[in-house]
């Protein structure tokens, strides 16, 4: 019988320290980050875990950010293949370009539908958790793997805009979470 394995959505804690670290390295290796944000202090956990405290209670959140929850995507309760941030409300710039979620999926698992169930999981814990009925997402219009994942996930298109950054467009999605 197959049988699916337990993906979840947690607090970052210090029991899978080792295996934070690991995906810290994996990341690397891509040439990418785990939490680009907080790369200066990926190498010193307790200070990761700090941060990111900081920014979940919203207390000397840095200027122009604001609150944000941090989950990593556990499966079977040992192995992170995964990371999602809620941001709690949408600065001007969130609600021009970045949106209320931000996720990514460790390298080694992408391509086997991760993404699409933490992806639900977000938006399931940022209705329950975060009270957010209504939730703004965005992805670079080049990102057809994003793009997949937030159109399976209910993203209704609203608009396309010219990152500030990147110069380049992004597509912006609104997800009715109150509906079920
Ligand atoms: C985008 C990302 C989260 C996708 O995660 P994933 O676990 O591979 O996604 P899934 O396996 O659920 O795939 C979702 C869909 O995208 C497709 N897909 C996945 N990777 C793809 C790729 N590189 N090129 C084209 N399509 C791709 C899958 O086939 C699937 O399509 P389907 O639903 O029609 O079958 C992952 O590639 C990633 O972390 N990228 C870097 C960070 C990032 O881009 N974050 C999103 C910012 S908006």
């Amino acid at each position: 019988m197959m049988c699916e394995q337990r993906l979840e959505l947690v607090l970052p804690h210090a029991a899978l320290r080792d295996e934070f670290r690991a995906v810290v390295a994996e990341y690397r290796a891509e040439g990418e980050s785990v939490d680009r944000s907080l790369e200066p202090v990926l190498d010193d956990f307790d200070e990761y875990l700090r941060q990111i405290a900081v920014f979940r209670q919203g207390q000397r959140v840095p200027r122009g950010y604001v609150p944000q929850t941090t989950y990593w995507s556990v499966l079977d309760g040992t192995t992170i293949v995964g990371l999602g941030r809620i941001r709690h409300e949408l600065s001007p710039a969130l609600f021009y370009e970045g949106g209320h979620i931000g996720y990514t999926i460790r390298p080694s698992f992408r391509r086997k539908g991760f993404g699409t169930r933490q992806c639900a999981l977000l938006f399931e814990k940022a209705l329950t958790d975060h009270g957010l009925r209504k939730v703004l997402i965005t992805c670079n219009e080049e990102n057809t793997a994003s793009r997949r994942i937030i159109e399976a996930n209910g993203g209704v298109y609203e608009s396309t805009v010219i990152s500030r950054h990147s110069r380049k467009p992004v597509r912006r999605y609104w997800v009715r979470l109150d509906t079920a």
